[in-house]
């Protein structure tokens, strides 16, 4: 794997270019899903300076506290509820700017302001975790993030059928 991740651009596409190719290289030649996931979520969470960057299992009817990095967080999170459960519902890609605006949001921390979260499907098309960024700042996620992430996000879910 690779030891470090080397970021040299500025702008957040850009960055997002640099950084997908390296995160394979990282994953590469290791198959077990935790601490693939794990390292993933570091190497986006350093790169962006984000707040709180990380999965959530689906575990039956709720979603469980995967590999993330930054302060404590939930641990359980039914379907349906908050913005996790909610773009699990969905299945879709939920890209909130004020979480305080956003019907039902769970405040795992107070200091979190935006949020993006991207469900990551099985083969059979089912939601099997939840990518989820959190920032401090209001109106940091757009069409960027969700493009890269939805990129990443199929990438998750084609390497978890090697995975264990
Ligand atoms: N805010 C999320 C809960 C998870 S934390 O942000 C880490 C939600 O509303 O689902």
């Amino acid at each position: 794997m690779a030891e470090e991740i080397v970021i040299t651009s500025e702008d957040k596409a850009s960055k997002y270019e640099e950084l997908l190719p390296q995160i394979n290289a990282l994953v590469t030649g290791e198959t077990n899903a935790t601490a693939n996931l794990a390292n993933i979520a570091a190497a986006l969470h350093h790169t962006f300076h984000f707040f709180w960057t990380g999965f959530y299992l689906v575990d039956q009817n709720e979603l469980i506290l995967g590999p993330f990095q930054g302060p404590i967080a939930c641990t359980r999170i039914a379907f349906g509820k908050g913005v996790c459960g909610s773009s699990w519902e969905q299945k879709q890609t939920l890209v909130v700017p004020n979480v305080h605006e956003f019907p039902g949001h769970i405040a795992c921390s107070s200091d979190s302001n935006s949020e993006i979260v991207v469900p990551i499907l099985d083969k059979n098309n089912e939601v099997q975790m939840i990518f989820d960024i959190d920032s401090a700042q209001f109106g940091t996620f757009n069409e960027v993030d969700k493009h890269y992430l939805e990129i990443l996000a199929a990438s998750i879910s084609n390497w978890m059928n090697q995975w264990i």
